[in-house]
């Protein structure tokens, strides 16, 4: 038996949406092991269908949840947020199923609404690294979720990087300003460092090398040295009067990048929020 459990040709996971992100998962569970058989994908766009019929030979792709006959263990809600309410009346006849909603700003109350107040619900935000397995994904449970279904939620999760839970769903406005949006905050970094460099005179090819290289390999040491905080890490570099200290003394003055930092975090915040329904 493999980490996914209660997941089977008689009551596979059934995937409702495979998009982006869904179709980083899939590759995901069948890296780790989930058989092919155990898993039906709903589809309606035929090039995605075409894609994942590829992507994960074995796999069956239906265009509409209708379509299925089947008793799913675990629905994966993988669709736009906007697209949720069309999804809902097909997957709220399999009550007996835990579902799992990756789905921006898609509440547990909605899900209660729409699925029933017993209907187990985990609702999770990942992030875009899960493209290359190195999502960061928070998920939060109802009280209808059993200690079981956690941790296959965590497996699942899991394939496609790092899992954490909260207890209180408010939070999840916060994770969505830190970790969903975040990896555009350092998409932004990576940018306005190319354009600090050719700025001071390095040619574009070289300034877009040195900005993207830097960032990367700070991130790849960042994670290579789990016991050091990052600011032992930026200490280790900064020599006293130095240049690294010159640069980060316009960087941590008093209106520098932690203001900006945690405007832009409360900013994503509040916008959560509006959207959330
Ligand atoms: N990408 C990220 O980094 C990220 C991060 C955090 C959370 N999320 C969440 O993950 C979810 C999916 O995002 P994504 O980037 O993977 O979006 P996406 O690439 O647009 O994928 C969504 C897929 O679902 C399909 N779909 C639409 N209506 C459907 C229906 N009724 N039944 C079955 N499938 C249907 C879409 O088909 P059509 O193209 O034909 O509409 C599309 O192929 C969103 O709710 C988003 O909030 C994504």
């Amino acid at each position: 038996m493999t980490e996914f459990g209660v997941i089977g040709a008689d009551r596979p996971l059934v995937l409702v949406g495979g998009g982006r992100m869904g179709s980083a998962l899939l590759s995901g569970w069948l890296a780790r092991g989930l058989a092919s058989q155990a898993v039906v994908v709903a589809d309606p766009d035929p090039e995605a269908a075409a894609r994942l019929a590829e992507q994960a030979p074995g796999v069956r792709v239906v265009s509409a949840v209708d379509d299925m006959v089947v008793r799913p263990s675990v629905v994966v809600l993988a669709v736009k947020p906007q697209m949720m309410d069309g999804v809902m009346p097909a997957v709220a006849v399999h009550s007996d199923a835990l579902f799992l909603s990756i789905a921006a700003g898609k509440t547990l109350a909605y899900f209660a609404q729409a699925l029933g107040k017993d209907a187990a619900v985990v609702r999770a935000m990942p992030n875009t690294p899960a493209a290359i397995g190195r999502g960061m994904t928070v998920c939060v449970a109802n009280a209808q979720v059993a200690d079981g279904q956690r941790r296959l939620c965590t497996a699942l999760l899991g394939a496609v990087g790092e899992v954490a839970w909260v207890d209180a769903e408010k939070l999840m406005d916060a994770v969505t300003a830190v970790s969903g949006s975040g990896p555009a905050y350092v998409f932004y970094l990576i940018e306005c460092l190319e354009a600090a460099a050719h700025a001071v005179g390095l040619p574009a090819e070289l300034a877009a090398t040195l900005a993207r290289r830097t960032v990367a390999g700070a991130g790849a040491l960042v994670e290579a040295s789990e016991d050091e905080a990052p600011a032992t890490l930026r200490r280790n570099v900064t020599s006293p009067n130095g240049t690294t200290e010159a640069a980060l003394n316009v960087l941590m003055a008093e209106n520098g990048l932690a203001p900006l930092m945690r405007h832009a975090v409360e900013a994503a915040m509040r916008r959560s929020r509006e959207l959330s329904s």
